[in-house]
């Protein structure tokens, strides 16, 4: 008897990376003395199938040119990338049909109907009318849009045109949903109705990769993330194992009159002037501020108002690459600034 005609054939397994990018490198013409401009210098990556995940990094850092390489839209220097476990330089038509691609920039027709949009993009890609007309139906529904169907796509509003991209994306009912900052400057209410959208296509099953600027974005949307500063990886994992590295707070006090010349010691945190009527305080996330306030209180010292001394993203980014992050423009969403 054959005994290896009992060994079952490798079935596809789930554990197949929804998207895998091994080295991958960038050097774009031009540049200073036209050595060239290194977008991505040595960039790997493995994103889970069904998960939801970010690619954070402020201006400049790579993430277009990331993503734009694995829709086929930039072609790679130096690396690998597959799509749900097929290569993309050898099956690069196989690989791009599981995608599905929102750019940051609106890019539909405005005088065009929504349904229109929908129907004539899944055309495009070789789904037969009717049923393009069905997955219309289906994905105008799901961004909320349907009674907007037939109606000049620009008479819509910002945040309809935004779900109108990524009802879009969907036609071809993809594996991989892959984002571009699909909320860069878009104000905090059209921001949530887009977060709500997106958790409901990955609930769904579609996995999804999105690029962003905002921690807050990352925090809400993620389970897991990249952190890319300047070509590089400098982070990446679990949004929560992230999130525990940010457990320190930096606030600056603003005082009634002048500090005394000794200052008070409070148990955990790190007291310093900023000035003569300015204390620099460093505490833990968790600590109550009652307790600090109390203790300046004893020690004579009364706060008029309090800043906190820099925002979350810049701190994480200060930490993980060892500089200033205050010229670059990673930001925080205005109600963590606030
Ligand atoms: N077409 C291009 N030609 C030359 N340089 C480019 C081009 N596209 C991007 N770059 C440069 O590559 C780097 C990464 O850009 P990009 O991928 O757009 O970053 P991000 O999307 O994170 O803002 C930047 O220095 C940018 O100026
Ligand atoms: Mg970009």
């Amino acid at each position: 008897m054959n005994q290896t005609a009992a060994v079952p054939a490798a079935a596809p397994t789930l554990s197949v990376p929804a998207l895998s990018v091994r080295d991958l490198r960038k050097t774009y013409d031009g540049g200073p003395n036209k050595a060239g401009v290194q977008a991505l210098k040595g960039v790997s990556l493995d994103v889970a199938p069904g998960d939801f995940f970010a690619l954070l990094g402020p201006n400049g850092a790579g993430k277009s040119t990331l993503i734009g390489i694995v829709s086929s839209l930039v072609n790679l220097s130096a690396g690998s990338v597959s799509i749900f476990g097929i290569d993309l330089a050898r099956q690069r038509d196989a690989a791009m049909r599981m995608i599905g691609l929102v750019p940051q920039e609106l890019n539909f027709n405005m005088f065009e109907k929504p349904l229109d949009i929908l129907v004539n993009y899944a055309g495009f890609y070789g789904v037969p009318r009717e049923e393009a007309i069905r997955r219309a139906e289906v994905e105008l529904k799901r961004a909320h849009l349907w009674e907007k169907a037939t109606m000049m796509s620009r008479t819509l509003s910002g945040g309809m045109k935004r779900r109108l991209m990524i009802a879009r994306a969907m036609m071809t009912q993809p594996r991989l949903l892959i984002l571009d900052e699909p909320t860069a400057g878009v104000d905090i209410e059209i921001r949530r109705g887009m977060w709500k959208t997106l958790k409901e296509i990955n609930a769904a099953g579609t996995t999804i990769i999105l690029t962003t600027h905002y921690l807050e974005e990352a925090e809400s949307l993620c389970r897991n993330l990249a952190i890319i500063d300047r070509g590089r990886i400098v982070e990446q994992g679990p949004m929560k194992a992230l999130l525990a590295k940010l457990d320190v707070e930096g606030f600056l006090l603003d005082i009634d009159g002048h500090l005394p010349p000794s200052l008070p010691v409070i148990e955990g945190t790190t007291l310093m002037a900023a000035d003569d009527h300015t204390l620099d305080i460093e505490m833990p996330r968790a600590m109550d501020l009652n307790r600090v306030f109390a203790s300046l209180n004893e020690a004579g010292i009364r706060v008029r108002s309090m800043r906190t001394k820099s925002n979350r993203l810049e701190e994480l980014f200060v930490r993980l690459t060892g500089e200033n992050a205050q010229d670059s423009t990673v930001q925080t969403t205005p109600e963590q600034v606030a």
